[in-house]
């Protein structure tokens, strides 16, 4: 079971030309096919979902796909955390509050303030989200830091640097879901991803429901996540060779500056 599933929710215009829509009507369309995927993670103890809602890029669109895009949000969000049976989703923004209508900011602001006591499921919402953005503010934010004198630059581990991400506290992502058929990752969490196991879902967004999910889970297990390492095999370890006794990491040296003009 992965514990973090991330989803580049596609498709959603191609769905609506397909029928003869207009693009906004593809993103209707695709709102409502989150919610049920939202249903199908808590029903199966997802504990982290990220869906890539609007990214860095997605301002290039036109002005009524962007009003549209930016009156789905807030209305699917608070269908999330409202209502008589409010969901046990504890939802996060990830992305930069520049440029988008106040009314976006705040109900982003107040979904995470309304369901920061709820645990079943922490949905990271990435509304003006790109990865390179995310990781030029974290610099930014430990360049201060260091200046200020409360970080010193020569210890900063990853782990450290993770902690200046938009949401630092979210597992690494295990799977990473592309619907709509497309073979890239458009700049979503190029951090947390690193190791993510990769699966394209030629479906468009608003054609996916729970079982989808399901599915791709279903489909991850069934995958070997190496890490760098080799598969694990049965049986003694070989004795160690006077040869192999010398492979190892290389020694830890001081790296001297390349010479000029080398
Ligand atoms: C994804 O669907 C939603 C957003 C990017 C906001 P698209 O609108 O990109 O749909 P296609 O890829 O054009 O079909
Ligand atoms: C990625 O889809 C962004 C979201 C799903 C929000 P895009 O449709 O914007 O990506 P590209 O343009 O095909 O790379
Ligand atoms: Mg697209």
């Amino acid at each position: 079971m992965p514990r973090h599933v991330a989803v580049i929710m596609d498709g959603n215009g191609r769905w609506a030309t397909d029928r003869g829509l207009p693009r906004p009507e593809g993103h209707r369309a695709g709102a409502k096919a989150l919610i049920d995927v939202v249903h199908g993670a808590l029903e199966i103890g997802l504990s982290h979902l990220t869906v890539y809602a609007f990214s860095t890029e997605n301002w290039k669109r036109p002005a009524d796909e962007l009003h549209a895009l930016m009156h789905e949000i807030p209305v699917t969000l608070r269908q999330l955390y409202e209502g008589d049976r409010p969901l046990d989703v504890r939802v996060r923004w990830a992305g930069l509050p520049n440029g988008l209508p106040a009314d976006v900011i705040e109900t982003l602001i107040e979904a995470e303030r309304a369901t920061c006591d709820r645990s079943a499921l922490t949905l990271m919402a990435c509304v003006n989200y790109g990865g390179r953005a995310e990781i030029t503010a974290a610099a930014s934010k430990l360049a201060q830091a260091a200046a200020a004198g409360s970080i010193n630059p020569g210890d900063l581990s990853e782990h450290a640097f993770s902690r200046y991400l938009h949401v630092p506290e979210l597992p690494d992502v295990d799977l990473l879901v592309r619907t709509g058929g497309d073979l890239r990752t458009s700049n979503f969490l190029p951090w947390q991803a690193v190791y993510a196991e990769l699966m394209v879902i030629d479906t468009r967004w608003p054609d996916i429901d729970r079982r989808d999910l399901w599915d791709a889970v279903e489909r991850y297990a069934s995958r070997t996540r190496r890490y760098g390492s080799i598969p694990h095999l049965p049986g003694p370890r070989p004795a160690a060779s006077p040869s192999t006794s010398l492979i190892g990491p290389p020694p830890c040296t001081e790296r001297s500056p390349t010479p000029e003009g080398s």
